[in-house]
């Protein structure tokens, strides 16, 4: 067996917090173990804890919708969240449940090494650049040890609030030239007194 398929059957048989006593189905990811990109969201919804698959409910289809905008499918990248096993009615993941989680994403991040991290939301976005607003660093792909983060806002978001949405789709179409290493790190636009990622 591979480092990876058993890195998915740990998570499978997880009990080390309590989210794991009412799962029906843990989730701990899937895609490509070559991708480019992987997404982290936040933890599974009704319909993940059902099919033990990441982001299959609404906001996956939409999170669909923006991968194909830029040419890619969902076996292209590899989609993950901060937890493997949903919250009881889709509550907020707790800090000691994503504390008991974090070596799983740290494992599937080596395993995988990405050129690009694209969190979804305010969570995983926190997992990396904590204290800082959702709304201040979306948008802006930005150097975290030696892995490149680029924040967007979460998919669920989006189809509760249009604006969201309309940032959302904007900041995908910004995805490829950031793969191609083409963009101005957030600290650099910083210094340039500017939020805005620069495109070359
Ligand atoms: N929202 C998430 O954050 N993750 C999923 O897998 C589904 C919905």
């Amino acid at each position: 067996m591979s480092e990876y398929e058993q890195l998915i059957r740990q998570i499978n048989e997880c009990k080390l917090c309590a989210l794991s006593q009412k799962r029906n189905l843990a989730v701990p990811g899937e895609g490509s173990l070559n991708a480019d990109i992987v997404f982290i969201g936040e933890g599974p919804g009704f319909y993940e804890d059902q099919q033990g698959r990441p982001f299959v409910g609404a906001a996956g289809q939409l999170l669909e919708n923006l991968l194909e905008s830029i040419g890619f499918n969902r076996e292209d990248v590899y989609i993950t969240n901060m937890v493997k096993c949903r919250p009881p009615n889709n509550r907020d993941p707790l800090p000691g449940e994503i504390v008991e989680c974090r070596p799983y994403l740290d494992r599937q991040l080596e395993i995988i090494n990405p050129k690009v991290i694209v969190t979804l939301g305010r969570y995983s976005f926190a997992k990396f650049f904590p204290g800082i607003p959702i709304s201040k660093g979306r948008g802006i792909p930005q150097k975290w040890n030696n892995l490149l983060i680029y924040p967007v806002y979460h998919p669920a978001a989006a189809l509760r609030n249009g604006k969201f949405r309309s940032v959302l789709e904007r900041d995908f179409q910004g995805l490829p030239r950031i793969l191609e290493g083409k963009f101005q790190d957030a600290n650099q636009a910083e210094n340039d007194n500017s939020r805005q990622i620069k495109l070359f």
